[in-house]
């Protein structure tokens, strides 16, 4: 299982990468516009999560040409090998993941909504593919079942892209996701911190506790 946190806030990302369970660090422009994180400091942004621990860290590329969203995601790839560039499953993000895998860049085609989609990730040799969960529930439509056709489909050709199953709402998510397969899957360090607070489990520990205490005199 690769869990991933979808955040460029720090101070929320080192403690949480710190505990060892997380696998990576997603982003985006608006993940980083909230944040506040100019696009000059992605280098040191990268430095910091993958030396506390992560072992990927995903920028998305910019620009309305190919070229430039070839050219800018080559440099985001160059700030380390570990880094996967992320670019939106269109006509001109597609034609740009094409070359910079030719290149041996690891890419994710991001922004994904229908399963065709998932189709021409692979067919560029993406490394993952982001479907958008919890906006596809937004549009009405069943994102569970959509996100599992996409890996039936990825699973029956054979394919080497993984499904990073992305824009997700809650810890239920996960858990209905993974009964399809899917083991990668990136959130917000909300419903990370959610994953360590099950009440019965810190209740349970909390008498653990207080006995070990009490046998240790
Ligand atoms: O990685 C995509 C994610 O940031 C979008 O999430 O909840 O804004 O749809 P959301």
């Amino acid at each position: 299982m690769r869990l991933y946190l979808d955040s460029a806030d720090l101070s929320n990302l080192l403690p949480l990468l710190e505990t060892g369970v997380f696998y990576g660090v997603t982003t985006n422009p608006l993940v980083l516009r909230e944040s506040r994180v100019p696009l000059s400091s992605l280098g040191n942004f990268a430095k910091a999560v993958l030396a506390q621990g992560a072992k990927e860290v995903y920028f998305q590329t910019w620009g309305e040409k190919p070229q430039e969203l070839l050219e800018r995601g080559r440099k985001l790839a160059h700030l380390d090998e570990r880094v996967v560039v992320k670019l939106p499953a269109t006509r001109e993000g597609l034609s740009a993941a094409a070359g910079l895998h030719k290149e041996g860049i690891k890419i994710c085609i991001t922004a994904v909504y229908t399963p065709f989609q998932v189709l021409l990730a692979s067919a560029v040799g993406a490394a993952y593919v982001a479907p958008y969960l919890g906006r596809i529930n937004d549009s009405g439509r069943d994102g569970y079942a959509i996100v599992s056709k996409m890996a039936q489909a990825l699973a029956h050709t054979k394919s080497s892209t993984e499904i990073l199953a992305a824009s997700i709402r809650s810890s239920a998510d996960l858990v209905t996701l993974a009964q399809d397969g899917i083991r990668c899957i990136t959130f917000p360090t909300r419903i990370a911190e959610r994953l360590f607070a099950e009440p019965m489990t810190l209740e349970a520990t909390q008498a653990f506790e207080q006995a070990a205490q009490e046998v240790a005199k």
